[in-house]
């Protein structure tokens, strides 16, 4: 292990300023989302999509992409490798390792992450195709009498087994825990669920000897339940979710970078903006969105070849305006979707 090519890596990612795309969904996924905007999800269309982000101007404003397998191989309509193009931009090209949360035995409503199986030799083959940096999620789901401490514990494990093997193939693990905002759970709940999955996990990271110099967090943000009925200030998010960072996160973490995890392309915005307006913070703080970058360029192209334009212009707007919250300097009038 380079341990200062990793912590290198590291900073790079979450660069003030920058920010990582996340383009890792599932075929599945980016199934749900063509559907939503009537785009059949054909290997090509699904690699035209992706080819229009990855050569659009915002990619100035984006440190790092989260690929799927499937991109990773992919070439472009004129035969460059997409991660060619990535590289091109100054950016990292990465890639998502974990094969999906699975029902957790005895746990109703509870899921694992699984993919440890075969991982040493899929992490060797994704760095001699360009990942510098790997992606492992895992879903906590809250509800009555969720999550369970086996739920937990078992997704922590997981991570820092993904980690430690990560960091043993020289690549930056990402290591998500993302607690999700479905259901009608109030933000001290939220907060109180993040601060139980991020002490385990840092626990876990320590039995596993993981070096957090050469690591990136990708949490939650502290937030109420989309069902919740009481929804909060931006000013409310952005003192819970840094009141528990700071409780749980190790200041040798070089960077937190957020998921979006269906907040409004707005919110997720303000939020982070927000987050780091309150300064003296001993990480740097970013971005690691996939919705909150995506839902805009993806509505204006529709599957259509002469929107490309103007959804790389979609794309490059949430970019710029994401890289101002990285450095706290966003102002909603700046925003056109405000
Ligand atoms: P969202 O920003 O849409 O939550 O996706 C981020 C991600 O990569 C989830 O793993």
């Amino acid at each position: 292990m380079d341990l200062a090519e990793l912590n290198r890596v590291a900073n790079a990612m979450v660069t003030p300023g920058r920010g990582i795309l996340a383009a890792d969904e599932s075929s599945g996924t980016v199934k749900k989302r063509f559907d939503a905007i009537g785009v059949e999800c054909t290997e090509e269309n699904r690699r035209d999509y992706r080819e229009l982000l990855f050569r659009s101007k915002g990619m100035s404003n984006i440190s790092g992409v989260i690929l799927f397998d499937e991109t990773i191989r992919q070439k472009a309509k004129d035969g460059t490798p997409l991660v060619k193009i990535i590289e091109a931009a100054g950016t990292l090209p990465g890639i998502k390792v974990d094969k999906g949360a699975h029902p957790l035995p005895f746990c109703p409503g509870e899921m694992v992450t699984e993919g440890l199986d075969g991982l040493r030799e899929r992490l060797a083959e994704y760095r001699g195709l360009g990942a510098k940096f790997a992606k492992w999620r895992a879903v906590i789901n809250i509800g009555p009498g969720i999550p369970s401490y086996a739920c937990i514990n078992a997704n922590a494990h997981a991570l820092a087994r993904y980690a430690a093997l990560c960091q043993d193939e020289d690549i930056v693990p990402i290591v998500e825990p993302e607690v999700i905002m479905d259901g009608d759970h109030d933000i001290d709940r939220c907060a109180e669920v993040s601060e139980f999955a991020l002490k385990m996990l840092y626990e876990q990271l320590y039995y596993a000897r993981v070096k957090l110099e050469g690591t990136v967090l990708k949490p939650n943000m502290v937030v109420p339940g989309k069902k919740s009925p009481k929804q909060v200030s931006v000013a409310e998010v952005a003192e819970k979710t840094i009141r528990v960072l700071k409780e749980c996160v190790p200041a040798a973490v070089p960077g937190i970078a957020f998921l979006s995890g269906g907040q409004s392309d707005l919110d997720a915005t303000a939020r982070l903006d927000a987050i780091n307006k309150l300064g003296g913070l001993p990480w740097k703080v970013s971005f690691s969105f996939s919705r909150a970058l995506q839902h805009a360029p993806q509505t204006v192209w529709a599957g259509k070849a002469e929107n490309t334009q103007a959804a790389q212009q979609a794309f490059t707007h949430r970019a710029e305006m994401n890289s101002l919250a990285s450095r706290g300097a966003w102002k909603p009038e700046l925003d056109q979707a405000a």
